[in-house]
């Protein structure tokens, strides 16, 4: 069966297309579809957002869609950047100008009180309106500085629980294991073959 993945973000699609590799989905990208044009992410949840986003693409396809959405809850800032970690400091702002202005933030926060979490809610939804969602969090704390080259967004200011490496000093392999989108993606992976029949 084709699906496509309702995300132009070029890091979670090649995250996306290994996660869904062994599940014998042929999956495109949106790219492919210019008559879904942009879709204005204004949901107050991740849920609400990755719904719009699967719904939409599912529509303008006639396909079978998968959305996520995503981002990093911080504690000691109540639980933001939230469903706005990509625009943290400004539209159109880099994953740099992002981590930098919550690094800022949180110049003053002692370790202790440095906790975070990675969310992702993931929705498949069909054309014919049958639709599933999985969620995934991934515990952590946040840096005093950058590290590491790989991944994208706030990996190299995330340090998963269990480890000393920020998610950028992670392989992909290793990131794919613990990190939200790899946990919600097994969760929809379970429940999708309801979807298939
Ligand atoms: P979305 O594209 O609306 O889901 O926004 C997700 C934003 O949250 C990204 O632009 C990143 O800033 C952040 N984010 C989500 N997942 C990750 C991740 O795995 N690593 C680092 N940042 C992430």
């Amino acid at each position: 069966m084709k699906a496509v993945i309702a995300t132009r973000n070029k890091g979670k699609i090649k995250e996306l297309k290994e996660l869904l590799s062994d599940f014998g989905l042929d999956i495109l990208p949106l790219d492919h579809f210019p008559q879904v044009g942009e879709i204005v992410e204004d949901g107050d949840t991740f849920f609400e957002n990755a719904m719009k986003k699967a719904k939409t693409v599912s529509e303008k396809t006639g396909l079978m869609a998968i959305a996520d959405d995503s981002g990093l809850e911080v504690d000691a800032l109540k639980g933001a950047p939230g469903v706005y970690s990509a625009r943290y400091a400004g539209e159109g702002a880099t994953d740099e100008q992002n981590y930098l202005k919550l690094l800022d933030e949180m110049k003053d926060v002692p370790e202790e009180k440095r906790g975070a979490q990675f969310r992702c809610v993931m929705v498949a939804y069909r054309p014919d309106g049958r639709w599933v969602s999985a969620e995934g969090v991934c515990r952590g704390r946040i840096t005093y500085s950058p590290r590491g080259e790989k991944g994208f967004g706030y990996d190299p200011v995330f340090v998963p629980e269990g480890d000393t490496r920020t998610m950028a000093e992670l392989t992909r392999e290793e990131k794919n294991k613990i990190s939200h989108r790899g946990k919600a993606l097994g969760i929809l992976k379970e429940k999708i073959s309801e979807l298939l029949s």
